[in-house]
């Protein structure tokens, strides 16, 4: 299961990312469809979080559900679109989907082990 689930973080970690530049380059019918799949990433990484917390795995558990709901609020904070600009809100974003990606990768270990 942990296995299952950390490979749909990789796999929509990286679409995110490489759709989420190409929204940034000027392509705004992406929008829906790097939220929806950086909507994959934020409840995958929270369920994880759960299962860490479930094995009283407190510090990577509470940073999990904390990463997976900042995600998308800092998300839609970026709206309405600018493209090119690159403004504080949305190298938070870019950080908190890259942090969150690696958390998975720690909470997996936890999860397997
Ligand atoms: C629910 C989750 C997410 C929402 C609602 C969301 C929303 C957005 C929005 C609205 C933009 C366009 C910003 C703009 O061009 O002005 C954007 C851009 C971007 N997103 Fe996401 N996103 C989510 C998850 C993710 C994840 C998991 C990653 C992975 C690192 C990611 C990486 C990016 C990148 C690289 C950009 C382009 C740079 C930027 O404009 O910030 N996003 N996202």
């Amino acid at each position: 299961m942990a296995k299952l689930l950390v490979m749909v973080v990789r796999i929509a970690g990286l679409a995110a990312i490489v759709v989420g530049a190409l929204l940034w380059s000027g392509r705004p019918a992406l929008l829906g469809p790097h939220i929806g799949i950086g909507f994959a990433v934020a409840i995958v990484v929270f369920i994880m979080a759960v299962m860490a917390l479930m094995r009283k795995a407190i510090g990577v558990g509470v940073a999990g559900i904390v990463l997976a709901c900042l995600l998308p609020v800092v998300g839609f904070m970026q709206l309405p679109l600018t493209f090119h600009g690159l403004s504080l809100v949305q190298v938070v974003h870019v950080m908190i989907g890259l942090v969150a990606i690696g958390l998975a990768e720690r909470l997996y270990s936890g999860l397997h082990s």
